[in-house]
């Protein structure tokens, strides 16, 4: 079977870089259009975590497009889920180094915050430190397939989680929060539905083939 993607110049680290200066625009942005540098940071982490929310969903869901929706586009989507996959990490590393400087900014803000409170987000952290080092040949050949099959399908459902949780506790603030909510509960369905219609394929093709 031939598989189709969508025809585009921007692939692979031309389309990571993109994607990076895209979230750097942004941020800048933020920062020079607020005049109060510590509602600016704020709202910059606050428009980070929306970023990497975006990319995180199009890797989360690219291989249930592919199953359930084959086009030239759900294929690309699939062709350029590493680059991103680390276009994600990258905004979220933007998130951190704009939660560091507010803590500078703010010295309330840790102080403020417990050790629990810090749990999920200090875990997304470390599952994203690792999902980055294992996208990368080196560090990847240290596990076998399986391993690194799992690692990365557990690592993306804690994100999810922590994506869900996230907003799931800012709903109290703002009904607006109840949409992200929504939609990560869609991507988790989707991505479900995704791998038992792949499971389903692959029993199809192993019956046929015992033919
Ligand atoms: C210890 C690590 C982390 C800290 C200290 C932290 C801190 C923050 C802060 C201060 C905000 C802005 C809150 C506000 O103004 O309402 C925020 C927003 C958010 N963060 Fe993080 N974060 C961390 C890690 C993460 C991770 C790993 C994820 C997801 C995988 C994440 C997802 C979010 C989301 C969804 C929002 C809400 C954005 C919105 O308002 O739409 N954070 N975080």
């Amino acid at each position: 079977m031939t598989t189709q993607t969508f025809p585009s110049p921007l692939h692979g680290w031309r389309l990571f870089s993109l994607l990076a200066a895209a979230v750097l625009l942004m941020t800048a942005l933020i920062l020079l259009l607020e005049p109060n540098l510590v509602e600016a940071t704020r709202s910059a982490i606050r428009a980070t975590a929306r970023s990497s929310f975006a990319l995180f969903l199009l890797a989360f869901t690219a291989s249930a497009w592919a199953v359930l929706r084959p086009s030239p586009l759900s294929q690309t989507l699939v062709r350029e889920r590493r680059y991103i996959g680390l276009a994600f990490a990258f905004s979220h590393l933007v998130h951190a180094l704009l939660i560091y400087r507010y803590g500078q900014l703010n010295p309330e803000f840790w102080p403020g915050r417990s050790t629990l409170g810090n749990l999920p987000g200090s875990v997304g952290y470390l599952f994203i430190l690792l999902l980055t080092l294992t996208s990368f040949k080196g560090p990847a050949a240290l596990l076998s397939r399986r391993a690194w099959k799992r690692l990365h399908t557990t690592g993306m459902w804690v994100l999810a989680a922590i994506f869900a949780y996230s907003n799931f506790k800012r709903i109290a603030l703002s009904d607006w929060y109840l949409l992200p909510f929504a939609i990560t509960g869609a991507a988790m369905v989707f991505n479900l539905l995704g791998k038992l219609a792949q499971a389903s394929k692959r029993r199809q093709r192993q019956a046929l083939n015992t033919r």
